[in-house]
C-alpha cells in the first residue's frame, strides 16, 4: 500500500510518500521560519496562505521523486489539532485528491504521527512503549500498547516544552523560534551560576508545569540586565535548559518505574535537543530501558510521519467520508474509541 501523507497543521509544509513494502520513497517539508521570524512567532492567517501556495507545487515533486504518478493506494492528511486555517488546506487538499483519484483518504492525529515517527528508522520499537512527546504544543507521556491505544499518563498542565523554550528564548531576545538558538546559547552558559527550580517534582504523578520556569528566567534576567553582564544570558538558557531537562527526565524515570516499561520513545520538536537525549541515555541505561527517536528530520513536523500513520490506519480499514474534518482541538485518547 502506498499512502500520500500531507502535514500542514502549523508552519511546515510536510509532503511524503511511504510505501508499507518499500518503506519511505520521498519526502519533502517547506519550512515558514522565515515568513513568520518578523512578527516573532506564527502568524496563523500567514501560514494558510502559504500553505495554500506551496502544498500543490510539494505534492507534485514529492510523486514525481518517488515515481508515483498514478501509484498511490490512498492520501493521509494532518485532520488535528493545530491551527484550523492550516489544517483546512491540507484537508481539503487531501481529500479532494483522493476524490478525484478514486482513492480512500483518512485523516491523522498530528501527534500520533509524531509518536509513530521513529517506526520509520531502521531500528523501531516494538509495542507496548513509554512514550514521551515533547513537542511546541503538546508535553505528554503516553503509554502505547498498539496503533490506537493509547493511556495518558501525564502532561503539562500550562506551557508545553517548546513553547516554554521558545517564550524563554523570547524574553532573552534571541528571536523566532527560540528553541534551538535558546540550546545552542545555553552551550555557552556557566553551569551551576543559576538554578531554577525543576516543577513538580517533589509531588507525585506525571504531569508537568513549565510557565515558572519562564518567569524565573525574566526576574533574573531583568535584575541582571541593568548591569550588563554579557555572560548571563548565557547562564540562564543553562539554567534554564537544565531545569527543563532536569524535569523531563524525573518524570520519564517515574513514568518508567510505574509502568515496568523498558522501551521509550521520544518524539516532537524537543526531541531534537541533545542535552536531552544525553540525560535519557543516561537515565535509560540505568534502568535497562532503550530510548528510541526519529532521525533528527524527523522531530519537528513532516509529511513522513502523516504517510506512516495514514498508512498503518488505512491497512485497519479506516477511511474518511466524502466529507472532510478539520479538529484543531483533538486530544489523543480520544483514538481509542475510534478502534
Ligand atoms: O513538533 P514541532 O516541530 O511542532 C509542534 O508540533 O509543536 O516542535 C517545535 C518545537 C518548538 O517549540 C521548538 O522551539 C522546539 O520544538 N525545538 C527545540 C529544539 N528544536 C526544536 N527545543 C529545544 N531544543 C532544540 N534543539
Ligand atoms: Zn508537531
Amino acid at each position: 500500500m502506498r499512502i500520500l501523507g500531507i502535514e500542514t497543521s502549523c508552519d511546515e509544509t510536510g509532503v511524503a510518500v511511504y510505501d508499507s513494502q518499500q518503506g519511505l520513497l520521498a519526502h519533502l517539508l517547506y519550512s515558514q521560519v522565515a515568513l513568520h521570524a518578523e512578527y516573532g512567532g506564527v502568524v496563523p492567517e500567514l501560514a494558510s496562505r502559504d500553505h495554500l501556495r506551496k502544498l500543490t507545487p510539494l505534492i507534485q515533486q514529492v510523486l514525481t521523486n518517488s515515481s508515483s504518478h498514478g501509484h498511490i493506494d490512498g492520501v493521509a492528511y494532518t485532520q488535528g489539532p493545530g491551527l484550523i486555517g492550516a489544517l483546512l488546506v491540507g484537508a481539503s487538499v487531501g481529500r479532494s485528491l483522493a476524490w478525484g483519484w478514486g482513492l480512500p483518504a483518512v485523516g491523522v492525529h498530528h501527534l500520533e504521527g509524531h509518536l509513530l515517527a521513529p517506526m520509520l528508522e531502521e531500528n523501531p520499537p516494538a509495542f507496548p512503549f513509554l512514550a514521551l512527546l515533547v513537542s511546541g504544543g503538546h508535553t505528554q507521556l503516553i503509554q502505547v500498547d498498539g496503533i490506537g491505544q493509547y493511556t495518558l499518563l501525564g502532561e503539562s498542565v500550562d506551557d508545553a516544552a517548546g513553547e516554554a523554550f521558545d517564550k524563554t528564548a523570547k524574553l532573552l531576545g534571541l528571536g523566532y523560534p527560540g528553541g534551538p538558538a535558546l540550546a545552542q546559547l545555553a552551550e555557552k552558559g556557566e553551569p551551576g551560576r543559576f538554578v531554577f527550580p525543576r516543577p513538580m517534582t517533589q509531588r507525585p504523578g506525571l504531569n508537568f508545569s513549565f510557565s515558572g520556569l519562564k518567569t524565573a528566567a525574566l526576574n533574573t534576567w531583568q535584575k541582571l540586565e541593568q548591569q550588563s553582564d554579557p555572560q548571563a544570558q548565557a547562564d540562564i538558557a543553562h539554567a534554564f535548559q537544565t531545569a527543563v531537562i532536569d524535569t523531563l527526565a524525573i518524570k520519564c524515570r517515574r513514568a518508567l518505574q510505574q509502568t515496568g516499561l523498558k522501551r521509550l520513545v521520544v518524539a516532537g520538536g524537543v526531541s531534537a535537543n541533545q542535552r536531552l537525549r544525553e540525560a535519557l541515555a543516561e537515565l535509560s541505561e540505568g534502568w535497562g530501558a532503550q530510548v528510541y527517536y526519529p532521525r533528527l528530520e524527523f522531530c519537528t513536523d513532516n509529511g513522513a510521519m502523516i504517510a506512516y500513520a495514514g498508512c498503518m490506519r488505512l491497512q485497519q480499514g479506516q477511511q474518511e467520508p466524502l466529507a472532510f474534518r478539520a479538529t484543531p482541538r483533538w486530544p489523543l485518547e480520544e483514538l481509542n474509541s475510534s478502534q
